[in-house]
């Protein structure tokens, strides 16, 4: 059985100031009349192969994750909530006993909810080139063509194509987050991929990876949800025992090390919405290159994005490159070149309270 596993654990603090911690990007109808979660479960349909959706999240969100599953009228496997957010490979760890408890080889597909794919098509056929690999034990990632020095990813080295499955190649290196050098030369080299942060994988392959490079938030995941209690749907594992885990991403934690990666290179659309910037590149833009959203007034400006969110009206003169996002307690202005540090503002507003 194939589980689609949806994390939906981060605060996308570089969308500031729409995404905040109750109210996530992914659970925001960012791009269009769905949320990113929405997006991302329709991509699972059961009548496609794929079992209920396994969602990963944290407690604080489980009234947002429940409304958005039952508006798009989807009951999932179960909705497990986290305590508190341990990263990634913890989340997914999650996961993994629940569809093991259900199937001992259950496949995963892990999806984080905050992304964009438009070509629906190639990824499903990235998928289905996925699982037979996935089934024969290894860690499969799915690779996005870089197209600058980004240092926000994890870089995957293409290895020897897979001699069995067309379409699918070792991955001879997997290096997370690399400092902006070290991406630019990967840039340069060719023969790298970016990671899309899309995994498929089978559920008892991953822990037994798990277990050997982060035993620590193996032994913290069983535990907990050795004590986990169940609710109608919600799954809640013991938070004493979770909260010990290691709080590390699946890429630093398994990905980096595991000798069992494979990379299916697949060009689909993908984007990570993971910046202002970001989102501006995938929004419709009228003739000057700019995305406005809501009460926008534009005189002879170039490039921008201007979101008006419950916020005042915008108007903008003679500028170029700027994102203006304007909500109901908060404005933002930054260059849409130094969108990546809206980040700090989080941080800065954090350290006040
Ligand atoms: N449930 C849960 N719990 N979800 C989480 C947690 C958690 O503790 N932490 C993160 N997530 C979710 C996020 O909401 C997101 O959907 C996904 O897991 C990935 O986490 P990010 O924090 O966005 O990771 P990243 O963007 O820095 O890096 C990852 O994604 C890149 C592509 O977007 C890595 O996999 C990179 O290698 C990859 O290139
Ligand atoms: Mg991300």
């Amino acid at each position: 059985n194939v589980f689609p596993v949806v994390l939906s654990g981060g605060t996308g603090t570089r969308l500031w100031p729409l995404s905040r911690a109750l109210h996530p990007k992914q659970l925001l109808a960012v791009t269009g009349g769905e949320s990113m979660m929405q997006g991302t479960i329709r991509r699972f349909p059961s009548n496609d192969g794929f079992e209920a959706p396994i969602i990963v999240g944290s407690e604080t969100l489980r009234f947002l994750i429940a409304d958005q599953l039952e508006e798009f009228g989807v009951v999932p496997t179960s909705i497990i909530l986290e305590p508190a957010g341990r990263n990634t490979a913890a989340a997914i760890a999650l996961a993994a006993h629940v569809a093991l408890a259900a199937d001992s080889d259950a496949v995963l597909v892990v999806a984080p909810s905050d992304h964009v794919i438009s070509d629906y098509v190639a990824f499903r056929t990235a998928v289905e080139i996925a699982l037979p690999v996935a089934r024969s034990g290894q860690l499969v990632t799915f690779g996005i063509r870089p197209n600058a020095p980004e240092t926000g990813y994890g870089y995957i080295e293409l290895g020897a194509p897979l001699g069995d499955v067309a379409g699918a190649h070792a991955v001879a290196r997997f290096v997370e987050k690399p400092d902006e050098p070290t991406a630019r030369g990967f840039l340069d080299a060719g023969n790298y991929a970016w990671n899309s942060g899309i995994f498929v994988f089978s559920a008892a392959t991953y822990m037994a990876e798990l277990e050997t490079y982060a035993p620590g938030v193996a032994a913290a995941c069983a535990a907990a949800m050795a004590g986990s209690q169940r609710d109608g749907l919600f799954i809640r594992p013991e938070p004493a025992a979770f909260e010990a885990s290691p709080s590390i991403s699946i890429d630093y934690a398994v990905m980096e090390h595991t000798t069992k990666a494979a990379v299916v290179p697949v060009s689909m659309g993908w984007s990570d919405v993971g910046s202002w910037a970001a989102l501006w590149e995938i929004s419709q833009q009228d003739k000057n290159g700019n995305a406005f959203a809501g009460d926008v007034v534009s005189v002879d400006s170039h490039g921008c994005l201007v979101r008006v969110d419950n916020g005042p009206a915008v108007a903008i003169v003679g500028v170029s490159d700027l994102v203006v996002v304007s909500t109901a307690d908060a404005i933002l202005v930054v260059p849409r070149s130094r969108a990546q540090e809206v980040k700090s503002v989080v941080e800065e507003l954090g350290a006040r309270d």
